[in-house]
């Protein structure tokens, strides 16, 4: 199968990627940073690919999808989850730049992938779209408001989308539950460690995705404890 991740750099995209490899999938991915892209590709040479890339950036995203669907072909599998959370404060003290680039990564950049790959699948007539959505696209908290204002829209966002694609295409928006990561530290600081590793998480998430299909199509799910 060919896996196309966001996020891969560290976190819940690096974890999904280390095991579809490890389980004889081939992982194309992104993520912005250089140092853990260029370790990616240390790592895990042909036919697997990663490029250092803003999900924001339109343009660059549209022409990275070229550039895979004519090396690799149409992705079977599309997992969206590249996002970034807000400093926990109150909403009205979020800096409007910290907003918008939260809105930009978190609900734009998962549009850009949409509209680079997903025409791709619709022509080849199979394919699934996974946006990693949370916890807070379903539920509040103090202090994330932005966050939690991207998440909802990653629910209404691959809802919508789910009635638009033709079956046996399908789109889900997947709760991956609370897990140790980056993130997760922003947030909860050593609060954090009681949760589990990116890798016991993937264990059980990377075969979870892999089982999903047009029955699943615009439900919100979670990655099953
Ligand atoms: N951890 C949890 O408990 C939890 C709970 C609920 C939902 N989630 C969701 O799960 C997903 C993964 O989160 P995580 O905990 O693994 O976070 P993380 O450790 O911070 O990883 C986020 C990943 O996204 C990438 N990224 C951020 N902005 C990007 C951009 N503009 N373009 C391309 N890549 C970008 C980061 O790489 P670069 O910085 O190198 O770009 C990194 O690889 C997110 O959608 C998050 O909202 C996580």
């Amino acid at each position: 199968m060919l896996i196309l991740i966001t996020g891969v750099s560290r976190g819940l995209g690096r974890a999904l990627a280390d095991w579809y490899i490890a389980h004889g999938h081939t992982v194309v991915g992104c993520a912005r940073s250089g140092t853990e892209i260029f370790d990616l590709r240390f790592t895990y040479s042909e036919p697997h690919s990663f490029e250092s890339l803003d999900v924001t950036e339109a343009i660059k995203v549209e022409i990275w999808s070229e550039r895979v669907l004519g090396t690799h072909g149409v992705p079977d599998l599309l997992i969206n989850n590249a996002a970034v959370v807000n400093e926990p404060a109150p909403l009205w003290t979020v800096p409007v730049q910290e907003f918008s680039k939260l809105i930009d990564i978190n609900i734009k950049g998962v549009s850009n992938t949409i509209r680079a790959f997903v025409p791709h699948m619709i022509g080849r007539g199979s394919g699934l779209v996974v946006n990693i959505s949370s916890g807070w696209g379903r539920s509040v908290s103090a202090g994330m408001a932005p966050y939690c204002a991207s998440k909802y829209a990653i629910e209404g966002l691959t809802k919508a989308l789910s009635e638009e694609l033709p079956d046996p295409l399908a789109a889900v928006p997947l709760n991956p539950g609370i897990i140790d990561t980056a993130m997760l530290r922003k947030c909860w600081k050593d609060g954090a460690a009681q949760y589990p590793s990116p890798k016991d998480w993937a264990e059980r998430a990377a075969p979870f995705i892999l089982s999903l299909d047009r029955r699943s199509n615009g439900k919100s799910l979670s990655v099953p404890e």
